[in-house]
């Protein structure tokens, strides 16, 4: 069966990529302390250029200090930490074409740091810790605004082809996005609109300093699967704000610790019923697509089976498609579906990957039982 969509490229604004395999962003836990990139970190992304993915977008990377999830998550929050993404960078464009993102991101709510105090736009506890965050005054907003700017220019710099902003499973983004946890009255806060201007500003600061051909992209919550969060209508005016606002790029995603996991488990072909039972995104992905206006959709969560990638991409219900848990296992899985084995990923969706992020380094425990017998 020939993958004749998947593996025609395609531009995300003025960027082209090869085929329309993404890598989604996977934190690994693997920086040097304190948020530095070195050799193991380059091995990963080696090994994923290596494999064929047409565009590997890295894992959360902190825009500040406040905003990490320890000290071993890769940052970009001042100039000492670019040498190594430099690096990073010519070591994926060896192959071939291959893109880049950095996907920049503030953990918000979900926090826990020794040194400082868990910050979001409002006050609403976070059942996972019972931490009940700082609200941060408009004027601190504005600060973290250009926070995030002064990350996106670094990434720039740096030679990345695009930037993404986390804006899903709970983080500082998602909790301005969120009606559950925004319940502010500012410029920052109150209707659909309002919650998304800190990504507008965060947009617009990027693209006014390095220009419009530098694409900024977003993977955003568009359900939270909470009472009072974001349903699947508000999902839907939130994509047209995004597209409205110009992203080149959106990647709807949702839930998140306090309700159900974005890495659904058990969508094994063997439970599979229907298309969406795998592909658990796809449904809303089908009611956002008509409203993009010069937007790329990628289609993340649960996709497997590569000729279901393939139909989905023909028939224009996504641009894209994007992969996490399968390229833990098999990293050079685009290559294997290229030269003409399309047998579903070795990834059995079990989440072990998950239960190893806490402590680090991710890896996929199932692969590497089945090694050891
Ligand atoms: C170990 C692990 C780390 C992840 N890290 C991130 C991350 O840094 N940023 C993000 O947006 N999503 C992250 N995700 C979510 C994935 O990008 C993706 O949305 C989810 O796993 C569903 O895709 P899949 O079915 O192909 O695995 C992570 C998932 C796993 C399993």
């Amino acid at each position: 069966m020939e993958l004749k969509t998947l593996f025609s490229p395609k531009k995300i604004g003025n960027v082209q990529i090869k085929n329309r395999i993404v890598r989604s962003a996977t934190f690994m836990h693997i920086a040097e302390k304190y948020g530095f990139i070195g050799d193991r970190y380059l091995k990963v992304y080696d090994e994923l250029a290596k494999g064929g993915t047409g565009l590997i977008i890295t894992g959360a990377v902190a825009v500040d200090p406040t905003g990490t999830g320890g000290p071993y998550q890769v940052c970009l929050y001042e100039d000492s930490h670019m040498a190594g993404h430099k690096k990073l960078v010519d070591t994926v464009h060896e192959y071939d074409g291959t893109k880049i993102a950095s996907q920049i991101q503030h953990i918000g709510r979900v926090g826990v740091h020794p040194k400082y105090q868990t910050i979001a736009p409002s006050p609403v506890p976070y059942k996972i810790t019972g931490i009940t965050p700082r609200e941060l005054t408009t004027e601190e907003v504005k600060e973290y605004i250009e926070k995030f700017v002064k990350t996106g220019i670094r990434a720039y710099e740096c030679g990345y082809d695009l930037v993404q902003l986390h804006g899903a499973h709970g983080y500082f983004l998602t909790n301005f996005l969120s009606p559950y946890t925004n319940l502010r009255s500012d410029e920052y806060g109150g209707t659909t609109e309002k919650r998304t201007n800190i990504l507008r500003d965060i947009y617009n600061g990027i693209k006014d300093e390095v220009g419009k051909q530098f694409p900024v992209i977003i993977k955003f919550q568009s359900q939270d699967f909470i009472p009072n969060g974001i349903n699947e209508d508000e999902g839907i005016k939130i994509a047209k704000n995004l597209s409205k606002i110009g992203f080149d790029a959106v990647e709807p995603s949702g839930g998140g610790a306090e309700s159900i996991l974005y890495t659904k488990g058990n969508i094994t072909s063997k439970v599979v019923k229907k298309e969406e039972d795998e592909n658990y995104f796809l449904p809303f992905a089908k009611k956002i697509k008509p409203i993009l206006k010069d937007c790329a959709l990628i289609l993340v969560g649960g996709i497997r089976n590569p000729v279901v990638a393939d139909k989905i991409l023909t028939d224009g219900d996504a641009d894209f498609i994007s992969l996490c848990r399968p390229l833990i296992y098999e990293p050079d899985l685009p290559n294997r579906w290229k030269s003409g084995d399309t047998t579903p990923p070795k990834c059995i969706s079990c989440n072990s990957c998950f239960t190893t992020m806490e402590k680090g380094p991710v890896y996929c425990v199932t692969k590497k039982n089945l090694e050891k017998n």
